[in-house]
């Protein structure tokens, strides 16, 4: 190639004395060629791997699917029965589809998902947000493959603490690597995996929040899951026929119902009434959480809040 044919393969000298690649160096048209080549090939194909959740999920769940730089698919099981949500689930399932990822009990409805049907149904690696569950209702692992736990809700455990269960660990690379994540490391950064679950760790947890949680988890009664779900019930009746109920029948301990006025407002009205339930922003929703700890006079208060 002579400098002239060189020369010519930069559009931007065919305008400027362009002195400035110290900044920004000139694209030449195969540059820009091959750029747009690739934009339209992104745009067509899309990346290839698929994970398939549902509508309901809750941000933190949500927000890491996004970022992972595969494509979502969104099931539809608001307010669906059991086996309608298991089937709108599957019917996502495309060849491509590389894990399911969902809520155990929906954060929204308090829907409980058929976690372990889809997975022996689908086959495919599970991934459980369990923020809704542990502490709430029984869970057993079983065969999923992911399994969160958040210690701060229905275990009555201290912020910020938090567990994730990994079937198969060997399998799993580690993204997010912290100090604990290696037994020896290169200069460059190479590093050789620490042993079993520390790879994972995230970094130092506070030792008071740990005892903390050892005192609650050592503190919840076994009669806990029994009590919990039967308050929600009493809440339910509580509320039925007053309030519209959102996916009644359900057997978690999240009580959604169709708030009387404005949901936010409503929430900070029953708060001043010495009543704390929360709204779900965008959904005109109350939930009332139970807990083993719930009694029939905290229904009560939250009927007699409500003006019903
Ligand atoms: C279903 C669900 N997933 C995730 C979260 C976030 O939990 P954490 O704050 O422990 O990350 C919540 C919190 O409300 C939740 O309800």
């Amino acid at each position: 190639m002579t400098f002239d044919e060189a020369r010519a393969l930069f559009p931007v000298l065919e305008r400027f004395a362009y002195l400035n690649a110290g900044t920004l160096g000139p694209l030449s048209r195969p540059t820009l060629a091959a750029m747009e080549e690739r934009l339209r090939f992104d745009q067509e194909q899309g990346p290839d791997d698929e994970v398939v959740t549902t509508d309901s999920e809750h941000p933190g769940l949500l927000l890491a699917l996004h970022v992972a730089g595969v494509r979502v698919r969104v099931a539809e099981v608001a307010a669906r029965p059991t086996a309608d949500a298991l089937q709108a689930i599957l019917s996502c399932i495309t060849p491509r589809t590389k894990l399911l990822a969902l809520s155990h009990v929906l954060w929204t409805t308090g829907q409980v998902m058929p976690v372990h049907e889809l997975k022996r149904e689908s086959g495919l690696p599970v991934l459980v947000d369990g923020a809704q569950s542990v502490g709430a209702i029984p869970v057993d692992v079983d065969e999923l493959d992911y399994y969160t736990v958040s210690c701060q809700k229905s275990l009555c455990g201290p912020e910020p603490l938090g567990a994730l269960y990994v079937r198969d660990p060997e399998q799993l690379g580690v993204g997010i690597p912290s100090y604990f994540a290696q037994k020896s490391l290169e200069p460059d950064g190479t590093f050789v995996p620490a042993d079993g679950a520390p790879r994972f760790d995230s970094g130092w947890l506070a030792t008071p929040s740990l005892a903390g949680l050892e005192a609650a988890l050592a503190g919840a009664p076994e009669w806990r899951f029994d009590r919990a779900v039967e308050m929600a019930e009493v809440c339910r009746g509580a509320l039925r026929g007053r309030f519209e109920l959102i996916a009644d029948g359900e057997k978690s301990t999240l009580v959604s119902f169709v708030a009387p006025g404005d949901a936010a407002k409503e929430a900070a009205r029953l708060y001043d009434a010495g009543v704390i339930v929360r709204d779900l922003p965008g959904t005109g929703w109350l939930r009332a959480s139970c807990g083993w700890w719930t009694s029939g006079e905290d229904i009560d208060r939250l009927v007699a809040a409500l003006g019903a």
